[in-house]
């Protein structure tokens, strides 16, 4: 399933960037393309990004078939990172998640669309029925592209969750895509 990789796609703009799941030499670049994110854009992410010893144990415990990591590459550098979580187990066998953050400089040029749309793919050949985002709904841009790209907001969790700098709590809103069976797996 991930033979087709590493892939170039070409965005709308031209420029040319290359798709492939994440490997352990991945570490540092890794983690410099979260340091260089927007501080809002890492607010309310799950996870504390620029936590050096977290990016160290992703990429040391790759497992693709329970988290498949694509990165987004231009010109050497890490541009988006896009994670497929599978639940492997129990009642959600036919769920996945997904997680996209494209780069400041390469937002609002169709990447993170594009790579909604390759993990759509990757998610559907390996038998997901639906794909989950969660998105805080403050973010009404974010929630706008995940809308575009197929996403329905299901419901709210209010409160639910509080930002990484420990200040806010923030409403949740989950929101599914449904994936047509795959005919290429
Ligand atoms: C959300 C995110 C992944 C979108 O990626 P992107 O590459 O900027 O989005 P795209 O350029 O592919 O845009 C896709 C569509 O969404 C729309 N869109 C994207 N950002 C938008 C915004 N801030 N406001 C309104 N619409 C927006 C685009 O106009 C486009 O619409 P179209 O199909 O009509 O042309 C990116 O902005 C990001 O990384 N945000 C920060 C991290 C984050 O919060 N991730 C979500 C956690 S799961």
């Amino acid at each position: 399933m991930l033979e087709g990789y590493p892939k170039q796609i070409t965005l709308p703009d031209g420029s040319k960037v290359t798709l492939r799941p994440m490997t352990r030499d991945d570490q540092y670049s890794l983690y410099s393309f979260f340091a260089n994110l927007d501080p809002e854009d890492r607010r309310f992410l799950r996870n504390v990004v620029t936590d050096r010893k977290l990016i160290e144990k992703w990429t040391r415990n790759l497992n693709y078939d329970n988290v498949l990591p694509i990165l987004a590459e231009f010109a050497g550098r890490i541009v988006a990172n896009a994670t497929l979580h599978y639940q492997t187990f129990g009642w959600g066998r036919h769920v996945a998640e997904i997680r996209v953050t494209v780069a400041p400089e390469f937002q609002g040029r169709r990447l993170g669309a594009a790579l909604i749309e390759e993990l759509s793919r990757l998610a559907a050949a390996h038998n997901v029925k639906k794909l989950l985002a969660r998105i805080v709904t403050n973010r009404q841009g974010v929630i706008s592209a995940f809308e575009k790209a197929g996403f329905s907001q299901m419901t709210v969790l209010k409160n639910y969750v509080k930002d990484v700098y420990n200040s806010q709590y923030a409403d949740i809103a989950l929101m599914v895509k449904e994936l047509q069976p795959s005919t290429s797996q």
